[in-house]
């Protein structure tokens, strides 16, 4: 059997789940489910970062013990993947100690392979990106992705991993491009454009931070928080039962942010420790809500739950797949979510279903095999999640609007065979939409199949409620 690994980001928990961690999560979950559907076996891997300068001082201003934080915080992005019924595989913790195990393992032969050096290193370092800040990433002397006093001056003496010495191959292994790892190619074309700009080494190791894994060789030292995340994409397959045939992983999801760690650090790592290269990594963008940045100081964070308590579980999947931020960052905000809500489900296939399903009540229908559409296949596995279910609704779901708008069944007898024909049709399309809708909204695919399976019935109550 086929076996297909993807996995998201592990997300900080110094926050809580917000829509943006949510779409890579529900992006992750359509590919998955797609994979599934086509019998592959499939490892969805997904979790927490939990290590490192920021959640430490997130802890001590919650004025609870790290660990302890930890442990109160990283459940809820669990019980929120579980609430959006994701199906992942397994959830990681980075505090687990069977991954603390692999890190050490993996950094001991980096170590041992000789691409370690001890440096002093001096820099701007943003606690919110968790990472030294180069020139051209400073707004105002400061990133330009967090509040200005996340950056801070630090001058200290750290492990050094030799990332320089595998640009060259890593320049290599883009410009073949046998690997074909970095999507989309704009972003590809970034990485090149910087690798030959000129890299220049990491540090591994914190002098000063307290909280994280102890570097193997020098325990005064803790593994830098990004060594130490990277590696649960591997770890997860070495120490979680039978999943160690499931690496190299098939796909990293990832927002744009964090690009140049899954595409650069992440390979020069693999490279140095003679681990094989993950086949494929996607970068997407970032929602922006009613035009503004999401943040907390704004005030603007939606979360999930604010979706699901608003439009349903899959509802909330669906709009969130619908505005997608693929290559361009998207617009969203709950205006938007309700006029695509009462848009696409409530007016559109909603009323299509109970239309259908009232005026064919009893007709008899016939088993079809219905397979996936190969442009809506490459469309997932593109990422491109947006056009995909547009082109299910186009094909399916507008194309049997429009059949009944023209032919007007209702005006016609219930035994004529022309009325019967043209619902035929149109059923045929709505069991094919739903058909493409089992790897986003798994539930309604069912509630309308049962509909129309044998003999079409009627349903008892709508599918999507209109909401003001
Ligand atoms: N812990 C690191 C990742 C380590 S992976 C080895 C991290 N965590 S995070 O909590 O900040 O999550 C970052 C991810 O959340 C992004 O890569 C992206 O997937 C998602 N998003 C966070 N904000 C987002 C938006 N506003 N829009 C879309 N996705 C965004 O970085």
């Amino acid at each position: 059997m086929n076996k297909f690994f993807i996995t998201t980001p592990i997300y900080y928990i110094n926050d809580i789940p917000h829509i943006g961690h949510t779409c890579t999560t529900v992006a992750a979950d359509v590919v998955a489910r797609l994979h599934r559907a086509k019998g592959e076996e499939v490892f969805f891997l997904t979790g927490t970062d939990e290590h490192g300068q920021k959640v430490a001082e997130t802890a001590q201003k919650e004025g609870l013990e790290v660990k302890a934080y930890c442990d109160k915080i990283s459940p809820r992005f669990e019980e929120a993947w579980k609430k959006l019924d994701i199906s992942f595989d397994f959830f990681i913790r980075t505090t687990d100690p069977r991954h603390e195990k692999v890190v050490a393992e993996v950094l001991q032969k980096i170590y041992d392979k000789g691409d370690v050096y001890k440096a002093k290193y001096e820099g701007l370092y943003c606690v919110g990106c968790e990472k030294f800040l180069t020139e051209s990433e400073l707004v105002d002397n400061h990133c330009g992705l967090h509040p200005p006093e996340k950056t801070v001056f630090k001058s200290e003496e750290n492990w050094f991993f030799k990332l320089s010495k595998y640009v060259p191959e890593i320049i290599k292994l883009i410009e073949n491009d046998k690997t074909n790892y970095i999507y989309p190619i704009g972003k590809k074309l970034e990485i090149l454009a910087k690798l030959k700009s000129g890299v220049k080494d990491v540090s591994i190791s914190r002098e000063n931070v307290e909280w994280g894994i102890p570097t193997p060789w020098d325990k005064s030292q803790t593994v830098y928080v990004w060594f130490d995340a990277l590696i649960n994409y591997y770890s997860a397959t070495q120490f979680v039962e039978g999943k160690k045939d499931f690496w190299p992983a098939d796909l990293h999801l990832l927002g744009k942010e964090i690009l140049w760690f899954h595409t650069v650090i992440w390979q020069a790592m693999l490279l140095s420790a003679e681990i094989s290269l993950p086949k494929k990594t996607y970068t997407h963008s970032f929602y922006m809500i009613d035009g503004q940045k999401m943040s907390k100081s704004l005030g603007n964070v939606i979360s999930p739950q604010q979706l699901v308590d608003l439009f349903g579980v899959e509802e909330s999947k669906y709009l969130i797949v619908r505005s997608f931020p693929s290559e361009n960052d998207s617009d969203v905000g709950i205006n938007r979510f309700k006029e695509k809500y009462n848009a696409d489900l409530a007016n559109n296939l909603g009323n299509l279903v109970s239309r259908v399903a009232k005026l064919a009540e009893g007709q008899k229908t016939e088993e079809e095999k219905i397979e996936f559409d190969n442009e809506f296949e490459e469309l997932i596995n593109n990422l491109k999640l947006d056009e995909a279910f547009e082109l299910v609704f186009n094909k399916y779901v507008d194309a049997s609007n429009l059949k009944l708008n023209q032919t007007s069944p209702w005006k016609l007898e219930k035994e004529n065979p022309e009325r019967i024909a043209v619902l035929n049709e149109c059923i045929k399309n709505i069991r094919k939409a739903a058909f493409h809708l089992q790897i986003l909204m798994p539930k309604v695919a069912e509630k309308i199949e049962n509909c129309f399976k044998n003999e079409v019935k009627p349903l008892s109550e709508s599918l999507f409620p209109r909401i003001k």
